[in-house]
Formats: C-alpha cells, structure tokens, sequence
C-alpha cells in the first residue's frame, strides 16, 4: 500500500521553509489507517509488549490503536499540567519550540516492555524525552515506533541508545 500518498504535504507551515506533514487525509482513509496501524504492530508482534507509551496528541492517533491491535496497554505521555495524578516530568526541545512532558508516577510498572510510538520522529527530541520518562519509571523499552520519519532532521542519531526502531514512511 502506497501510504506516502495519502499524506498531505503543506508548504510553508507552520513557518516558511517547512514542507509539514499532514497525517490527517491518512487517517480519514479506513483502509488506509488500519493497514498502516497493522504494519506497525507486525513490527512489534514479537516483543511480547505490555504496554505502547505515546506522547500528545498524535503519538495517540498512533499508539492506541496500536495498543489494540497488540493486545497491549497504553500509557500517555502528557505536556506538564494535563495528567490529574502524580507525575513525573522532563523536559525538551521541539522543532518549534520548548516545553515540558509528563506521565503518571504509576504509568508503567517497573519491568514492563514498553514499545514507545507517535507519529513522527523529526528531531528527535520528543521521543528522547519520552525515553527518559520511561527509563525513569523503569520501563524495558523493546521498540521504537513511528508513521513517519523525516531522515533529513537526523533525529535516529540523537536518541541515546540503540533500540530497535521501525518506520513506515521515510522523507
Ligand atoms: C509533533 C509530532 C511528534 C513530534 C516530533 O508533535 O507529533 O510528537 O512533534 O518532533 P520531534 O522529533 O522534533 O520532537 P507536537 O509537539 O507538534 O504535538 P501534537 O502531536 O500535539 O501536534
């Protein structure tokens, strides 16, 4: 299946220069959709993972259906200030910007095989601060997974260890 095509590619956003991403006419496509979250859990079918950590709001597109079709879990990774309970938090870098993320102090029970996924791996940062937060709860992360990868930012080189990591369409 030819999911390239069905992502929508918009000049200029949010800032000039950007070619973004739009994962939205990707999702409004069923077949589509399920085939993409199908080959992401292939991915995945044999790590035997309890739960899928993703980060907001589009590492949940990505990561809950996954979580199902896996029979797994799922844990959201959270901007500061929007989880009720007790958390813990990290900071980071995005393309555009800085911020703080969150997950419940609970989130993953030490031990757990965690496959992290979200929709896109740009520079990385998102995902390396989702990886500490895990390695903080003591989470075993088994996999990596993303929709999209922007091989252009060299995000792969800045996470800090050499997990295995799968995905589906590559700019
Ligand atoms: C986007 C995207 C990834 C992250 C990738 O999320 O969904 O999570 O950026 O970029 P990085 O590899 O450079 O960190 P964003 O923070 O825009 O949030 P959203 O999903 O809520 O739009």
């Amino acid at each position: 299946m030819d999911f390239k095509e069905k992502i929508r590619v918009i000049l200029d956003y949010p800032q000039e220069g950007i070619r973004f991403k739009d994962i939205t006419t990707l999702l409004q496509d069923g077949p589509t959709y399920k085939a993409a979250i199908q080959e992401m859990a292939k991915f995945a079918a044999d790590k035997q993972v309890d739960i899928v950590v993703g980060p907001e709001a589009r590492g949940f597109v990505i990561g809950c259906p996954l979580a199902i079709e896996l029979g797994a879990g799922f844990a959201p990774v959270r901007k500061k200030g929007k989880l009720p309970y007790e958390t813990i938090q990290a900071e980071y870098t995005l393309e555009y910007g800085k911020d703080a993320l969150a997950m419940h102090k609970d989130a993953i029970k030490p031990g757990q095989r965690v496959l992290i996924a979200d929709d896109l791996l740009a520079t990385g940062g998102t995902i390396q601060t989702t990886i500490d937060l895990v390695k903080q709860l003591g989470g075993e992360i088994v996999g990596l997974a993303f929709l999209i990868e922007l091989t252009y930012v060299g995000g792969r080189e800045k996470i800090d260890s050499d997990y295995d990591i799968f995905t589906l369409v590559q700019y």
